[in-house]
């Protein structure tokens, strides 16, 4: 078994392939998306990594792909939903397709196509997910008020079964995620928002449960595993984001034993 709470610099499929079978609870992970970037001129194959992925699931456990396609001759490539069928293929469900919302998007003003403000959120599950923790942070906008709810008429035209309740505070998010991306303390050329990579880990995870990124980068997934308790494995194939990643997470054990 590899070393936990470490990045691993080197192809993910090879060191995937190092890993037993079913020790992970959580994927979460931004593969690059076509070939809109290149990050140094690594290849990296999908079949493989995707196949790898499945293997070293636990039962119950999920994998959050987070993807997007680039645009060529006029057409989206529709890759990321090839990779979320070819998921599906191999026994995955595909528990939920959320989006990540960019509040601050660059306009593109372009004479025929609304601008791209989203990427896919994908969420795989190996049978029903073990782990839901979900996040309950969306301000009600009568949140105190009093509400008269229930209610169906009958044919004397009264209401029956009428209940008076309090607007709770705050209720459960919707699969869309607004997020104010930028700002992120990091050289990697796009890494995920801290924001995303924290609260999937806190939704589909436990204290103590392991989580693996294969495409690293920065490290943001590791940082937030570290964050809330979590241990953590990376792999990233370019030497140079290994090592900011290692700095950034080296970083946050002195910001938390600063605290
Ligand atoms: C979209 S970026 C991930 C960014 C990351 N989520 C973050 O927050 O910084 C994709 C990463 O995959 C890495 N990569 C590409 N091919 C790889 C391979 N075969 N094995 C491991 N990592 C690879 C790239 O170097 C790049 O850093």
């Amino acid at each position: 078994m590899l070393e936990l709470d470490k990045i691993h610099c080197g192809d993910n499929c090879d060191l995937l392939g190092q890993l037993p079978r079913e020790c992970i609870d959580l994927v979460v992970t931004s593969p690059p998306y076509d070939d809109l970037r290149t990050y140094g001129g690594h290849s990296w194959d999908f079949y493989g990594v995707a196949w790898q992925l499945k293997r070293v699931l636990k039962p119950g456990g999920v994998i959050v792909w987070v993807v997007a396609d680039a645009t060529k001759d006029g057409s989206e490539t529709g890759t990321s939903m090839e990779q979320a069928l070819h998921f599906k293929r191999l026994g995955l469900n595909l528990h939920d397709t959320m989006i990540y919302q960019k509040l601050n998007y660059l306009p593109q003003n372009a004479a025929t196509r609304y601008d791209q403000c989203y990427e896919f959120v994908f969420v795989f599950s190996a049978g029903t997910p073990k782990t839901g923790n979900m996040l309950r942070d969306r301000k009600n906008a009568k949140a105190g008020q009093t509400l008269l709810t229930g209610g169906r008429k009958n044919a004397d035209g009264v209401l029956h079964d009428k209940r008076v309740l309090t607007c709770a505070e705050a209720g459960m998010r919707s699969n869309v995620w607004p997020i104010a991306v930028g700002g992120e303390a990091s050289d990697h050329p796009a890494p995920m928002p801290e924001s995303l990579a924290r609260d999937v880990v806190a939704t589909w995870s436990n204290a103590g449960d392991l989580i693996c990124d294969p495409f690293s980068g920065s490290g943001t997934t590791a940082k937030a595993a570290k964050e809330l308790g979590r241990r953590f494995l990376g792999f990233e194939i370019n030497p140079e984001y290994c090592a900011i990643a290692e700095r950034r997470i080296a970083q946050q054990v002195l910001e938390l034993e600063a605290v």
